[in-house]
């Protein structure tokens, strides 16, 4: 029997009724590994960019149910991999929290800096609004959920709240991270409460993509390895632990995958601690240590560099080569280390797909 099995057992619900992508999640070792990819749908492909044009800018994209769904379900239509991701954004929840938010051409997103806790306190008051607010999210959901093919299965997600936060107090993409350092590191109690709120709001908002239609959710933790020890244990970790607990009680079947991205040596207890089922690790991490150490806590997504799936040819085969013989006979998905590049040649992920089709563990 698998890792894991016991307790969907033991939570009353069978392994076998489960898509394959939920079961490796689980922990089911499978001949042939289960694959989806980070930014599997984006502008690397052109019907996506068709949509996005027709959408105008990003956020109306976002929030808007038909085409959301359309843009999700693309990559699953050319390539099948086994889940689709919900096509959304993780700045969403600041959105619907009220801070002001758009996404500028060749600058990324930018938001009115939050750096007080008057600021945070403000927030706050839209916390009972913050599902109502992204009922178009919870609408793509469901679409998707009704279009999928029997055993591809939906994955939710949002961001972990350090990173969300990085993005909130910097009122942007950090380059440097000093101002939410400055305030978190400084006044750690009053930069708590903007966590406290992220985790409300980002249990409330998973839940419903839960009870909308996602099968399994992840928290992308994009900029934790930024994080000192300390730091990472009280920004990473406890937000994460604390999500994954309440979800849990609400969802006990729903796998939990936390991507807490340049981690490095702090992936050794990560799963331990935070309880969550898989944790997607970035190409940095060797296939060898993740194998030997990682995998014995929790299953394992990832690895692949994406900018050997933008190279293609030899490489691209030689490094999923070494990730699926190292990883594959274990707990584990196969993914990339961060997202698909938007220089990606569709072609070369129809090959990437091909590739893990034919493979066998043996
Ligand atoms: O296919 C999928 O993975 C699902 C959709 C998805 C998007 N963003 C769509 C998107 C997901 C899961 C995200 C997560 C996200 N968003 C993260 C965490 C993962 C990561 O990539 O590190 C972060 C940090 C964001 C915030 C964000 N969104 C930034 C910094 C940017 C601008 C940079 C960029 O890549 O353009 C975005 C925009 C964004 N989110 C795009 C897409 C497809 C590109 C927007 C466009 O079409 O112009």
């Amino acid at each position: 029997m698998s890792r894991g099995s016991t307790s969907l057992v033991s939570s009353g619900v069978t392994l076998t009724q489960a898509k394959s992508l939920i079961r490796a999640l689980h922990g089911e070792i499978h001949a042939r590994p289960t694959f989806w990819f980070m930014r599997q749908a984006g502008r690397y492909l052109p019907e996506y960019r068709a949509v996005r044009a027709r959408a105008g800018d990003f956020v109306t994209l976002c929030m808007t149910p038909e085409l959301a769904a359309e843009v999700t379900l693309q990559p699953i239509r050319r390539f099948g991999m086994d889940a689709a991701i919900l096509f959304a954004d993780i700045l969403l929840v600041p959105k619907a929290l009220g801070q002001n938010l758009s996404f500028r051409e060749g600058e990324g997103p930018v938001l009115d800096p939050v750096r007080t806790a008057s600021e945070v306190a403000r927030l706050a008051d839209h916390l009972e609004q913050v599902v109502t607010n992204l009922a178009p999210v919870l609408e793509t959901v469901r679409l998707v959920s009704r279009q999928l093919p029997l055993d591809t299965a939906l994955i939710g997600f949002a961001g972990a709240p350090w990173t969300v936060a990085t993005y909130m107090v910097e009122g942007g993409s950090g380059h440097d991270f000093h101002t939410v350092k400055r305030w978190a590191y400084g006044d750690p109690d009053s930069f708590q409460q903007l966590i406290d709120l992220l985790v409300d709001a980002t249990v409330r908002y998973l839940a419903a993509q839960i009870d909308a239609g996602a099968e399994a959710v992840q928290l992308f933790d994009t900029w934790a390895g930024t994080l000192t020890e300390d730091g990472f244990q009280r920004w990473c970790v406890a937000p994460i632990r604390e999500i994954t607990a309440q979800l849990r009680l609400r969802h006990p079947a729903v796998p939990v995958i936390a991507f807490p991205k340049g981690a490095g040596v702090q992936y050794q207890d990560f799963a331990a601690l935070t309880g969550v089922t898989a944790v997607s690790i970035d190409s940095g991490v060797p296939v060898s240590w993740a194998k030997s150490v990682l995998q014995r806590q929790a299953t394992v997504q990832g690895n692949l560099d994406p900018l050997l799936l933008a190279i293609g040819g030899r490489p691209m085969a030689e490094g999923a080569a070494q990730v699926l013989g190292a990883l594959g006979k274990g707990p584990f998905v196969f993914n990339l280390g961060h997202g698909i590049l938007p220089e990606t040649p569709p072609d070369n992920v129809g090959r990437l797909c091909d590739f893990i089709r034919r493979w066998r563990n043996r």
